[in-house]
């Protein structure tokens, strides 16, 4: 049999194919999060949309604590008197574990100038760029990015033709773009087809319509269609949408002749949905709510941010839900869980952050 076609991977970039990777989530998939599911086996992970204009003017510094690679927005930055104690914002991390090999930057974007702007402040610190041509909430039509780009395929393929032909030769990673399914597939097939002839390596579709919501089951109607276009092409497919598991999605794959898949609620709420069955497969939520909880401490993840994704992995009906919910320090949460070995780290953690670990709800 002859051998298919494989759009080359530039030297620093990563092929798609025979991957399980975590899901970009804003708020779900920061930093902890993606260490969280790379311990448990992710094969990728990507990071949560980044919009080019908060990347563009922000400055890449090391935490000197961590080694975190972070790019921050330090506020009224230039003015002759700024405010004292205002803190920088963090608009994204790297972590070393993660560098250049395993993470994926995905960009909100709906100008191609702007896109090869934001893009080349990372790309040298990630395996790879993504364009998010999907997101259905309005903060991210309503500026032409996400879903909006399936409706202007001139803007969204004249997006990743810029990234292509000024990021890859520079930096030598890949570029690809996650999007939905359209209404008719006959008008999916066309838009694949065009997205494929851009000179990504890798195209993700997330199996619903726009007007999908997230409890609507995922559709797999024009799946088949999308991997044989891609494969044609020699562009990596990954599938998204309702995929539960490692091992479910090994099924998927077999089953729709995609190359790889994509999970983001399922690892939301118990990133070991990454594990093999054969390696124990998924770990009670209390194993994984602890390794999150590592995580978070050492890189002094923000406590609002833990928080969240906490009540996401604890069950609602688990006694202790509620004081989680209503904590206000690292302190409070690992002795509500029990996990008095951790209650030193902490302490240190809060006191790092500035959270006094006793605080009360007012
Ligand atoms: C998302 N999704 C998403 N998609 C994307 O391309 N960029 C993003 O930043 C986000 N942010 C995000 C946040 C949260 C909290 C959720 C739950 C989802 C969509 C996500 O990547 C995925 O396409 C869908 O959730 C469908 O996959 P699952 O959940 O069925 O595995």
């Amino acid at each position: 049999a002859p051998t298919p076609k494989k759009v080359p991977i530039p030297p620093r970039g990563v092929d798609y194919r025979d991957k399980i990777v975590l899901a970009p989530m804003v708020r779900s998939g920061e930093l902890p999060s993606r260490l969280t599911a790379l311990h448990y086996g992710a094969d990728l992970v990507w990071g949560p949309e980044t919009v080019d204009r908060a990347m563009i003017g922000a400055t890449r510094r090391i935490n000197p604590d961590t080694n975190i690679v972070e790019w921050v927005r330090i506020p009224h930055f230039g003015q002759k008197q700024p405010p004292p104690n205002v803190p920088a914002s963090v608009i994204f991390q790297v972590h070393p574990s993660e560098q250049c090999k395993k993470l994926v930057y995905q960009i909100g974007t709906s100008d191609p100038d702007r896109a090869v702007e934001a893009a080349r402040m990372v790309a040298a610190d990630v395996a790879g760029i993504d364009v998010n041509a999907g997101c259905p909430k309005p903060f991210s039509t309503s500026g032409g990015m996400g879903a909006a780009l399936l409706k202007t395929p001139d803007k969204l393929c004249a997006i990743l033709e810029a990234l292509v032909n000024n990021i890859v030769p520079e930096f030598e990673i890949g570029i690809s773009v996650k999007m939905r399914l359209l209404e008719t597939a006959a008008e999916t097939e066309t838009l694949v087809r065009r997205l494929c002839g851009t000179g990504i390596t890798g195209l993700t579709v997330h199996c619903r319509t726009t007007p999908m919501r997230p409890r609507e089951p995922a559709i797999r109607g024009q799946l088949r269609m999308v991997a044989d276009i891609c494969r044609e092409a020699g562009v990596a497919c990954l599938m998204n949408g309702d995929v539960e598991s490692r091992d479910h999605a090994k099924k998927l794959i077999e089953e729709f002749g995609v190359d790889g898949a994509m999970m983001a609620r399922a690892a939301e709420t118990n990133p070991s949905c990454f594990r093999p069955e054969a390696e124990g497969g998924f770990a009670s939520w209390q194993d994984a709510v602890e390794k999150y909880l590592q995580n978070c401490m050492t890189t002094y993840n923000r406590f609002g941010n833990t928080k969240y994704l906490l009540c996401n992995m604890v069950p609602g009906k688990w006694p202790g839900f509620k004081n989680i919910s209503q904590s206000k320090s690292y302190t409070q949460v690992i002795r509500t869980f029990g996990l008095s070995h951790l209650e030193k780290q902490a302490m240190e953690t809060d006191a790092k952050l500035g959270i006094d670990p006793e605080s009360t709800a007012p």
